[in-house]
């Protein structure tokens, strides 16, 4: 993910984790810990996971890939429009093997219903606790942004409750 004059771009980028996550895989174990581990410091910091189609509803990943799968489709029965979903990974530096540090996620909803005009609009997302303030969100909407005019959006909306810092 590099955008022209933002020198720290290249350290991270967007991934579908339903795209490079695969049950039968060497590496699905190690996923599966990193995820936890990812939504865990939410859970102890008594955060929701905004934009992660309800991570911390799961203790294991294989149900929360289902469902990031089962969102893909129109009128899905969790939120009735498509949503795509993303981790934001950070290539660790001196780190040649295993798998990148996920510092964020992201999601993206096709389209918005009643619902989601009256709550959540076209883009949710968080950055874990322990990576906050490093500018990696508003990366992560850049690059969201991009893709939404990938899918043809010319506008969309972020909606924030008035008490969130
Ligand atoms: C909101 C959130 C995604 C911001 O992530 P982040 O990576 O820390 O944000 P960034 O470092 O990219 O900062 C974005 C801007 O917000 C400001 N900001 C971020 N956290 C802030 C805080 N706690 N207090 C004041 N300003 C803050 C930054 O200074 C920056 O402003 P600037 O562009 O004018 O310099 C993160 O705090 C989070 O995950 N919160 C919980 C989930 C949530 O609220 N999501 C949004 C609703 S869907």
């Amino acid at each position: 993910m590099i955008v022209e004059g933002d020198e720290k771009m290249d350290d991270i980028i967007l991934v579908q984790p339903v795209r490079i996550i695969q049950q039968d895989s060497s590496d699905y174990g190690e996923w599966e810990r990193e995820i936890l581990a990812y939504r865990q410091e939410f859970l102890e910091k008594g955060d929701s996971i905004n934009g992660s189609r309800g991570l911390h509803h799961y203790e294991a990943i294989e149900g929360w890939l289902e469902q990031i799968r089962d969102c893909a489709f129109d009128n899905n029965s969790y939120i009735g429009v498509p949503v795509t979903t993303f981790l934001a990974l950070r290539k660790e530096s001196g780190r040649a093997e295993g798998i990148p540090h996920i510092v964020g996620n992201i999601e993206i909803r096709h389209r918005l219903n009643p619902a989601l005009e009256e709550l959540g609009g076209h883009i949710g997302y968080s950055v874990r606790p322990s990576e906050r303030r490093k500018g990696y969100a508003v990366r992560m909407l850049r690059e969201t942004l991009a893709f939404a005019r990938g899918l043809g959006l010319e506008r969309v909306m972020l909606d924030c409750d008035a008490d969130n810092t």
